[in-house]
């Protein structure tokens, strides 16, 4: 889905959301390089991000041609500081109500509220386009995160134990989480 580029004040930074271009695929690929690294809570290890040119580009081109996914890309100060995307589950008649959402931030741009800002962008969105509700996985241990979705409405509704277990031998959970509009 395509949408105006916005400009927003956040104490003191200008921050820029807009759509991906497909000459951004290669800068996307190394984002997700170095987020998957920077924590333990997103879906994978580094080295597992395998994505090509061109299928990033698909990406792009899927989340800006369709009108039931969208890829918001956050410029802070003119610097690429993360992105947050949904996609709707309107595949099937009984599930087309449903958007799954995504967020991440490099750190260096974590917990001074844009990631706030953000959510609450990507949600009107989501209202926007008729969805009854958002759901998301977040793994347990990843505080902050949690917190801000409790903090916009979603409720936790599922746990899977040990989901994800770590190079180190560690597990977690990952946490089940769903806003109703
Ligand atoms: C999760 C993420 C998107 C949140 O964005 P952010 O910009 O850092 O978050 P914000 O600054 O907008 O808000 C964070 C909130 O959590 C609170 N917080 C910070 N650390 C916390 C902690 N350890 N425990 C509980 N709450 C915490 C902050 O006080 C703030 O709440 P408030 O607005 O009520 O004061 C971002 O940190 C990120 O991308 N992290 C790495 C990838 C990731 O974890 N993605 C989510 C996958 S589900």
């Amino acid at each position: 889905m395509l949408f105006n580029e916005t400009e927003i004040d956040l104490n003191g930074k200008k921050v820029l959301l807009r759509n991906a271009r497909l000459d951004e695929a290669e800068m996307l690929i190394d984002y997700l390089k170095r987020v998957s690294g920077e924590t333990r809570f997103l879906l994978c290890e580094p080295d597992e991000i395998k994505f090509t040119i061109e299928e990033e580009k698909d990406f792009i081109k899927k989340h800006n041609d369709s009108p039931d996914n969208l890829l918001v890309l956050a410029f802070v100060d003119g610097e690429y500081a993360g992105n947050c995307s949904f996609e709707g589950l309107r595949s099937r008649k009984r599930s087309k109500h449903r958007a799954d959402i995504g967020i991440a931030l490099f750190q260096e741009y974590t917990g001074f509220g844009l990631g706030r800002l953000m959510l609450n962008f990507l949600l009107d969105k989501i209202k926007e386009q008729g969805y009854e509700q958002a759901e998301l996985t977040v793994v347990g241990g990843n505080d902050r995160a949690y917190h801000l979705y409790e903090s916009v409405g979603f409720i936790e509704c599922g746990r899977i134990p040990n989901a994800n277990k770590y190079t180190d031998g560690t597990y977690s959970d990952d946490i089940m989480m769903v806003l109703r509009f």
